[in-house]
């Protein structure tokens, strides 16, 4: 429609008369945004730009194709009205085939325009990406009280019982909700206010599936109304019945008023000639199986929107479509070991955001070789741990998107000397065996494996039963019982840290017992020792100083 041009403010004026069975919501929609001077304004210089983009554009040369992140707010009265996630991706598997030339019907446009017919090279992904920056499944569900909703763009607001529109600058806002009067959607024009910017779409047009009807059941009504977001007239120039009209592209024919259902080619008005209309043509008013179409001169329209200065440029740098990058997982801060003791420690940190676990691992300082574990939680509790030893440990966070690194300190088990009163060290011949209580845990401090400390204590009691046990051994500790006289009575030399004991009793009744036994025999033997003094060797085979806690000789009687 080369030689019709109407400047934008006579359009508006012929636009209300349009008479339309249908009437486009989206027209209407421009009627209102108009009155505002600055608006109109705006879309002046928005078709300026757009046709000296056009006078310029080869699509040879052409842009690489637009990705559009969409919202789809789906407002609902009823549960039919809340349309499942798979009506709304029938409806962007639509719009990605229309808009990129993959409708397998375009091939049913009649062969005078085939060559007409044109890729838009504009796609559309579902939002992965909120405004914050979270992840999102690019659906948002609202229930409303309202039952049904008009061109006022109450939809488009959660104060009127919608749902607030996304940054128009970053995303396609559309709408899906019950429309009164037989609108089936409608849409925003470039050059508005962002807050009510995008399409809106009757859950009856909605998509291929589910509430989708016939004869709108294709998705077509999405094409069309996102063909006006992009800035696309009604390809009969929207003024009623009269030829003057113009949707300011050169390459469809110059047509009277829509067309409805599903007419025969060809159709002719305006004398455009043996061709006729092109009612296949998405911007028309046909059935949405009878629309397959734009043609390259409406994509060159369209693609002036996102050249530079273009009405809808900022699209191109949204980052809508990608699926924002999982936070890596943050370090962990405040390790602290608390609760020292010789033999346990309890490791604590703060918790990192996003973890949903964490590694803890940790060593003596002079091995190379960690323990790791793992807890939900933000401490650990060791035990087993050697007394006056420092351990390393570290902890990272696992989080969804893989680990964080370690962060690692350091701690020391409550050092043995500390408690231990006494170190017996001038202990170390039987002459000079130091005393001590029956029934009480001493602690020892030992030397070099060519230590030997004595110890002594007297059995008083008129059943002479001795049981001398070593537990919670450091090292290779053997034992040894001695009387009065210095006659070895009995040794225990299990290897390694296992315990060492010795009960001194060959009662009969009492079984065959080994040299030695474990602090787990319950019962020491009976023996019946005249009243003598017996003392108890600690041989070490330790090569650095140790204090020995907790029950290293317990002596019952
Ligand atoms: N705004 C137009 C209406 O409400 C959309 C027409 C879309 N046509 C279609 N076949 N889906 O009537
Ligand atoms: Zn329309
Ligand atoms: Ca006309």
């Amino acid at each position: 429609m080369k030689k019709i041009y109407l400047t934008l403010a006579v359009l508006i004026g012929l636009i209300s008369t349009s008479t339309a069975q249908r009437n486009c919501g989206a027209m209407e929609h421009l009627h209102h945004m108009t009155q505002d001077p600055q608006i109109l304004q705006i879309r002046e210089a928005i078709e300026a730009h757009t046709q000296q983009f056009v006078s310029e554009y080869n699509p040879e040369t052409g842009r690489a194709v637009v990705t559009i992140p969409v919202v789809v707010h789906v407002v609902y009265n009823t549960s039919a009205q809340n349309v499942s996630d798979a009506q709304i991706q029938s409806q962007l598997t639509v719009l990605n085939n229309d808009f990129r030339k993959l409708n397998a019907d375009w091939s049913s446009t009649p062969s005078v325009f085939q060559s007409l017919v044109a890729d838009a090279e504009v796609q559309f992904c579902l939002a992965q990406r909120d405004p914050s920056g979270n992840a999102t499944t690019g659906i948002i569900r609202k229930s409303t009280t309202v039952t049904s909703f008009s061109t006022n763009d109450n939809v488009k607001r959660a104060a009127n019982g919608g749902s607030d529109a996304w940054p128009a600058s970053s995303y396609l806002n559309l709408w899906v909700c019950n429309i009164s009067g037989g609108i089936l959607g409608y849409a925003q024009f470039p050059g508005g206010a962002a807050a009510t910017d995008g399409v809106v779409i009757n859950y009856t047009a909605f998509g291929t599936t589910g509430t989708a009807a016939a004869p709108f059941n294709k998705g077509r009504t999405a094409t069309h109304e996102v063909g006006h977001w992009l800035n696309l007239y009604h390809i009969w120039g929207d003024d009623g019945t009269g030829c003057t009209g113009t949707d300011n592209v050169s390459d469809t024919p110059n047509q009277a008023d829509e067309n409805y259902g599903c007419p025969a080619f060809p159709t002719s008005s305006c004398s455009n000639g043996a061709n006729g209309d092109m009612f296949m043509n998405y911007m028309d008013y046909t059935d949405d199986a009878c629309m397959f179409m734009f043609t390259a001169g409406q994509k060159a329209r369209m693609q002036a929107m996102f050249a530079v200065g273009g009405a809808r440029y900022s699209l191109l740098s949204s980052l809508g479509c990608q699926a924002p990058v999982a936070a890596a997982c943050g370090a962990v801060n405040s390790l602290a070991a608390g609760s020292i003791t010789q033999t346990s420690a309890t490791l604590s940190w703060a918790a990192v955001s996003g973890a949903t676990s964490y590694d803890v691992q940790y060593k003596q300082s002079t091995s190379s070789t960690w323990t790791t574990t793992s807890t939900t939680a933000t401490s650990l509790a060791l035990s087993g741990l050697l007394a006056g030893t420092t351990y390393n440990y570290q902890v990272r966070s696992v989080c969804a998107a893989g680990t964080g690194n370690y962060s690692a300190s350091t701690f020391t088990t409550t050092s043995a000397t500390g408690t231990c009163t006494n170190n017996y060290e001038s202990n170390n011949s039987r002459n000079s065996a130091t005393a001590i209580a029956v029934n009480t845990n001493i602690n020892s401090m030992l030397a070099t494996s060519t230590d030997n400390d004595y110890f002594k204590f007297s059995n008083t009691s008129t059943q002479k039963n001795i049981y001398v046990t070593l537990s919670n051994l450091p090292a290779d500790y053997d034992l040894r019982l001695y009387n009065s006289k210095g006659s070895l009575l009995a040794t225990s030399q299990a290897s390694g840290t296992t315990g060492e004991g010795i009960k001194y009793n060959n009662a009969p009744t009492v079984p065959t017992m080994p040299a030695y036994m474990d602090t787990t025999v319950p019962t020491p033997l009976r023996l019946v020792i005249p009243s003598v003094r017996l003392s108890a060797a600690l041989h070490s085979e330790w090569t650095v100083w140790k204090c020995l806690t907790t029950q290293e000789n317990f002596l019952t009687m």
